[in-house]
């Protein structure tokens, strides 16, 4: 972290043009320490071990990031370091869950469980360690009104005393001629179905490898909006294509976070969505 930290007080004191001030001035060592106060707001927040955390190395390092971080410095009046956070923003995982399970006997557990957003509802209840979800947010809130996850629902998903919200999760076990085949599902609200759909359409249909469909790159589509949604390394030439066909495309952030067990012949082989966003599989 030094290293990173230095490399950012430095090219702050070339952007803040500090050595054109006297050493020892005021007005030196206010800037300076306004510059002490950013690069440590992102050290604190940002940077830690890199075997257990991505650090957003390129951006701190760059210097043209480290001047944008420094321009709302006043020349007179010291920040308060309540109101300058980190300088890139780190992005919570979505915060549903799901494993896969398979025992020595063939007994299978696919588990989706969820808060709904991050954190739920933000509630706990006092001394039980019990966080309450946000559930609330898969039904109708309003007719045409988008739910967080851009979800645009009929007066049929509403809210009613006793009524059970939509929900995309899809824990599934595929079992093939009596026999178990595979154990998947993911997080990713209303990607969640999708992306359960690309993996199973591509071990059961098109024949790859779980470790291939679990990797693919996710594409989604929910009616409205009317976009395909598509992680970043859709290929060029078939995002054109489809474009020219008349569909908006949409760039985002890494889909789901599929955790898949399949068995062939007999053998068992688990697969993470370590990519995406960690995790592990293992299978013995
Ligand atoms: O049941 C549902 O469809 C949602 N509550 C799932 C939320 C979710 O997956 C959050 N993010 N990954």
């Amino acid at each position: 972290a030094g290293g990173v930290v230095l490399r950012q007080v430095l090219a702050a004191a070339e952007t803040l043009g500090l050595d054109k001030l006297e050493w020892d001035s005021v007005e030196r060592i206010h800037l300076y320490v306004e510059a002490l106060r950013r690069t440590y707001a992102d050290r604190n927040q940002l940077i830690g071990d890199p075997d257990f955390i991505k650090i957003p190395m390129e951006k701190l390092l760059n210097v043209d990031y480290v001047a944008d971080r420094m321009a709302d410095i006043k020349a007179n009046e010291a920040s308060l370091s309540s109101k300058v956070g980190a300088g890139v923003e780190r992005k919570e995982s979505e915060q549903t869950t799901h494993f896969s399970i398979v025992d020595e006997s063939g007994m299978a557990v696919a588990n989706t469980y969820t808060l709904n957003g991050s954190f739920g509802a933000k509630v706990q209840i006092p001394g039980t360690g019990v966080t309450l979800n946000n559930e609330m947010d898969d039904f109708t809130a309003k007719v045409g009104s988008p739910n967080m996850f851009g979800l645009i629902q009929g007066p049929q998903n509403s809210i009613a005393p006793g009524k059970r919200m939509l929900s995309s999760m899809s824990p599934t076990i595929v079992v093939k001629d009596g026999k178990l085949r595979a154990v998947l599902g993911s997080p990713g609200g209303p990607t969640i179905t999708t992306t359960v759909a690309q993996i199973l359409l591509q071990i059961l249909d098109h024949g790859r490898s779980l470790e291939d469909a679990v990797a693919a790159t996710r594409i989604h589509h929910q009616w409205l909006p009317d976009a395909i949604w598509h992680e970043a390394d859709l290929s060029p030439s078939t995002a054109l294509a489809l474009g020219k066909m008349g569909h908006a495309l949409k760039e985002r952030d890494r889909i789901g976070h599929a955790n898949c067990i399949e068995v062939q012949e007999g053998k068992l082989r688990a697969v993470a969505d370590v990519e995406r966003n960690g995790g592990k599989a293992a299978a013995y």
